[in-house]
């Protein structure tokens, strides 16, 4: 297997010093390919497919042709995979973004006692991104190292400085990601503040002077005051952006024939970021329910409106102290939202509220409320939109689990890797719940590279298959015999890991075949039109790892109707699980998942305690060796 040789790949004309994302070989792709999907379809589909790689694959012909062009695509970009990857994984996808597309961040309850109390939150906040909006600005943020596999190499800082100006805009076919373009005179900076489903332009930047703390709470005062006036309320546009993709364009192609409302979206499309006042849920605050509200915003007459959800940064602060981040996802992954999130947690926690200190500024002009004129087609597309958001959180199947056996620790004194060990317990969930197993998605960090984004660990191995059936057939299998089946399917995750962040995985190598030859407007290769690989991208398990230092977490939808999404959050003594689902589908149950889940991580740490005693491995560092020797140097030994 080769792997890439860091020097070999550097870019010496790339200021961040980061190599190139490689090309993988071609036959690896697809003997790996022909490896993830022959135990997760029937044999004579099998049967099929495989003449069909191996034709694509043959001296002279398609798939050597594409590998060509996507190397001669490779020399001039500098991330060959990067335009193709945003395109399909999230620009072109047509769902709506809330629980289907946007993560969010749940930050920990607030106990707010009054409503000065929330409002001296969200102007600590405000004063937390304006900080932090600066770092990035000031090129001031350090840069990320990896942990975990591979640790130590420098990450790509890119996404960061989408965070804060970038916009996605809808498309009727697919939507653009807008950036601003930051110039050496930057015009005033303003955030919206959403309150009672009106939008509000609150200046960040006054005279050239950033406002204080103290100045943003008068702000956020006198926003609440107008958000309360009753016979000025206009319609819920927001709800708009909470439908599907095209619906949405439509509507907004629509909406834009009106100069006012056309201010109104330059206004919002051009903010730093969202600051939703929310109104009380009304529901108990566990994390599951935090969960949803963030999700979701509950139900239409709650807060469901009250959002913008083309807009990267969405803080929400409820009146009831459920506060949190939605994020739309085309610019950055949730590594960034983390880091994002983690600041100003900890900048709340150091700077104390600088409220009674601070000089507030003499004449402050008023907020501005955002105006709407709404035609009766706008009427019925909100119609359309609330019908559609309030089917969406009837659907969602939510549960957030604090598994609290144990953790990362003693995953660790066992010589494994938490998070290979983490994915074959989903793995083992998914079999006992469903006697399967399916394409699963785990997120992979290609940030090492330029322009890195993701790609994807394929969880679902031939190996892990061999351990979960071994587990349910317990009568007839040895303990010893189990354990040195967990080793194997440790080893293979592992193994799939190293491959991924070193950038050799195969689900963005495909797709680049796949995009390639459709930008050449070449026929589709039979490889892509065949089931096994609709079924391959049909990711029922659509896993992530999460972590974060502080407490809080991270959670989102499934990404097909019949499929989970699992988030895990591993911390040195609990792990995190948010399990998602979808109500409308018959085969899936999050609640069901969780349990079985928690069960299948206690048999797993039967199986390491016994196996420690009687199935030992002579030496289980030796276990791991064949990886920790490519991890250590990123190349082979
Ligand atoms: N024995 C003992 N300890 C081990 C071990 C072993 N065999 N293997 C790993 N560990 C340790 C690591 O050193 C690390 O230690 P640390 O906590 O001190 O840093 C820890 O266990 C975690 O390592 P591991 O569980 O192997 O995972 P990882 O941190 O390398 O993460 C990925 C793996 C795939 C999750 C990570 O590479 C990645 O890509 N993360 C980004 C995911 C992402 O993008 N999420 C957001 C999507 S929106």
């Amino acid at each position: 297997m080769p792997v890439l040789k860091r020097e070999q790949a550097r870019d010496v004309g790339d200021p961040s010093g980061l190599p190139k994302l490689p090309v993988p070989p071609l036959q690896q792709t697809l003997d790996m390919y022909l490896k993830c999907m022959s135990h997760l379809i029937p044999e004579e589909q099998f049967k099929k497919t495989k003449p069909i790689v191996e034709k694509f694959g043959a001296p002279g012909g398609m798939g050597e042709f594409l590998q060509k062009k996507l190397l001669e695509r490779s020399e001039h970009k500098a991330n060959w995979v990067y335009d193709y990857w945003l395109e399909d994984m999230y620009l072109s996808n047509r769902l709506a973004l809330p629980v289907n597309s946007s993560p969010v961040m749940v930050f920990p309850k607030q106990n707010f006692r009054s409503q000065s109390d929330t409002l001296r939150f969200a102007a600590h906040l405000i004063s937390g991104v304006l900080e932090y909006k600066s770092l990035i600005d000031g090129r001031a943020l350090p840069v990320d190292y990896a942990r975990g596999q591979l640790a130590g190499t420098p990450l790509c800082m890119d996404q960061y400085n989408k965070v804060f100006t970038s916009y996605r805009l809808p498309g009727p076919k697919i939507d653009t990601l807008v950036a601003q373009k930051s110039t050496v005179m930057p015009e005033p900076e303003h955030i919206i503040v959403a309150c009672k489903n009106q939008f509000f332009v609150l200046d960040a930047v006054i005279n050239f002077r950033r406002l204080n703390e103290k100045d943003l709470y008068t702000q956020l005062e006198r926003i609440r005051k107008m958000a309360d006036i009753e016979e000025e309320r206009l319609p819920p546009i927001g709800l708009l952006t909470s439908d599907g993709r095209t619906q949405w364009a439509e509507a907004r192609s629509v909406l834009i024939k009106d100069s006012t409302n056309r201010d109104s979206l330059d206004m919002i499309e051009r903010c730093l970021c969202l600051v939703c006042l929310d109104e009380p849920s009304g529901t108990e605050l566990t994390d599951t329910n935090r969960a949803l509200l963030m999700l979701h915003g509950g139900r239409t007459d709650k807060n469901g409106g009250n959002r913008w959800y083309d807009k990267p940064m969405q803080f929400v602060i409820g009146a009831d102290g459920c506060c949190g981040v939605v994020c739309e996802h085309s610019p950055f992954e949730g590594i960034v939202l983390v880091q994002c999130s983690e600041y100003l947690l900890r900048y709340m926690r150091g700077s104390p509220s600088k409220l009674v200190r601070a000089a507030s500024m003499s004449e402050l002009p008023a907020p501005r409320r955002l105006r709407w004129k709404c035609s009766p087609d706008i009427q019925a597309f909100l119609t359309a939109s609330a019908d559609k958001l309030q089917r969406l959180v009837k659907n969602l199947d939510m549960n957030v689990n604090k598994f609290t056996g144990y953790g990362k620790e003693f995953i660790k004194k066992q010589k494994m890797s938490p998070d290979a060990y983490i994915q074959v317990a989903l793995q083992f969930t998914f079999y006992r719940c469903h006697g399967r197993l399916v394409p699963t998605y785990e997120s992979a960090s290609i940030r090492r590279f330029q322009e890195g984004r993701v790609d994807n660990i394929r969880s679902s191995t031939p190996e892990a298959l061999a351990f979960v059936k071994a587990m349910a057939n317990s009568s007839k299998i040895t303990d010893a015999e189990k354990m040195e089946l967990l080793w194997t399917a440790i080893k293979a995750q592992t193994k799939y890991t190293i491959l991924a962040i070193t950038g050799m995985a195969i689900d963005n190598h495909l797709l680049g075949l796949r995009e390639i030859a459709k930008e050449l407007k070449l026929e589709k290769p039979e490889l892509f039109s065949d089931t096994t690989y609709a079924t391959s991208i049909h990711f029922i398990l659509s896993t992530s790892q999460v972590p974060t230092t502080e407490e809080m977490f991270c959670c989102y939808g499934p990404v097909v109707p019949n499929g989970y999404g699992a988030c895990y959050n591993p911390q040195t003594d609990h792990i995190i699980f948010c399990v998602s689902s979808f109500r409308e589908s018959a085969e899936t149950s999050s609640d069901l998942f969780v349990k079985t889940l928690e069960g299948c991580l206690k048999e797993m740490q039967d199986l390491c305690i016994k196996g420690n005693t009687e199935a030992k491995p002579t030496d289980s560092t030796e276990k791991m060796d064949g990886n920790t020797k490519v991890m250590k140097n990123g190349s082979k030994s």
